[in-house]
């Protein structure tokens, strides 16, 4: 079996090893500073494994000790944002949270890949990056499967088609500035373009970049979590089933979309290694106006913290 240590318990990374237990997909340690939580949390899902039949080994811990050996290592610890912040104002109380999840879990799983969730997003991975010293390709960034995923729904919500025909592709950093690609996505093969009047598609693209946002204001307390952590699973299962799955993630640009030295989202594949690969989409003149956006906006985020923190 394969085995996934999740560090934060928190909302998203207890609900992605609820995803992932269900899908028997590896072994789970769920790893959090909040003394007896993720025990708790941790036994009472593996007390709902026999009700569904999946043999799924789950351990609840606050030391690193346990996850020696993981597959993946998922860093979903920090703080969530609040009504009236955005995720930039995360990044100096999550830094050190980060680069302790991932110097920790480094010295007990050398040879793991890493998806990293906490806000700011795109400037966390880049920090698990540096820390770890590990390649590029071996560090993720979640943040492109939920915003297409988020595309995608409000596409199904407007004209009432199948989830399953809607292909969404959303580029550029996890923040308000992200990039919504009407050209590219569709439905069946038709382009969004063509399926919808443009200010429908407007609000949708409007929609999306506020997505994250939206939850915030209605939850009051948090942010988003079962999709965050339904993007995990899809994440996993292409690393540990090696399937070469093209999904909007963030990666380390090195000269990519003119882009060099931060994390930022882009089409990749991810296997076995992590990132296969770095797709580059031809991006016409109001795509890469939105485009270069966006990456000033995560570079800036990327400056603040080479101030805050020394490699
Ligand atoms: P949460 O507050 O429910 O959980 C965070 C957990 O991290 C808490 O249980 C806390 O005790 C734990 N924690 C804090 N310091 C820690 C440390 N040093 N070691 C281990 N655990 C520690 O928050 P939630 O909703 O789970 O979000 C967590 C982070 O992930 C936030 O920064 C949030 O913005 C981010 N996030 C990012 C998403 C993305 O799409 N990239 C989606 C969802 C969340
Ligand atoms: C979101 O977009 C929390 O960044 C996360 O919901």
């Amino acid at each position: 079996m394969k085995k996934i240590s999740i560090i934060g318990a928190g909302m998203t990374g207890s609900t992605a090893a609820h995803w992932l237990a269900e899908r028997e997909l590896a072994d789970l340690v769920l790893v959090d500073v909040v003394e007896g939580m993720p025990q708790g949390k941790g036994l009472d899902l593996l007390e709902a494994m026999p009700i569904i039949r999946k043999d799924v080994k789950i351990v609840g811990t606050n030391s690193y000790e346990a996850t020696q050996g993981s597959d993946i290592i998922v860093i979903t610890a920090g703080l969530p944002r609040k009504p009236g912040m955005s995720r930039d104002d995360l990044l100096t109380a999550n830094a050190d949270i980060v680069r302790k999840a991932a110097t920790e879990t480094l010295k007990y799983s050398p040879n793991a890949i890493y998806i990293v969730l906490t806000n700011p997003l795109d400037t966390m991975a880049y920090l698990a990056m540096k820390v770890t010293g590990l390649p590029a390709n071996r560090v993720i960034g979640q943040a492109g499967v939920l915003d297409a995923a988020r595309m995608s729904a409000f596409v199904a919500l407007e004209t009432g088609v199948s989830v399953e025909n809607i292909n969404c592709y959303v580029l550029g950093g996890h923040g308000d500035e992200m990039v919504p690609l009407t050209r590219h996505s569709n439905i069946a093969g038709i382009p969004l373009r063509e399926y919808l009047p443009a200010e429908r598609l407007e609000a949708i693209v409007n929609r999306t970049r506020k997505g994250g946002g939206e939850i915030v204001n209605l939850l009051k307390t948090g942010s988003a979590y079962y999709a965050p952590s339904m993007a995990v699973v899809q994440m996993a299962d292409a690393i540990l089933k090696d399937k070469h799955l093209i999904v909007p993630c963030a990666a380390l640009m090195q000269g990519e979309y003119g882009l060099n030295d931060m994390y930022f989202g882009v089409p990749v594949m991810l296997g076995a290694n992590g990132v296969e690969k770095i797709i580059e989409y031809s991006l016409d003149a109001d795509e890469k106006a939105a485009f270069e956006k966006s990456a000033v906006s995560v570079k800036d985020t990327h400056d603040a913290l080479r101030k805050l923190v020394t490699f």
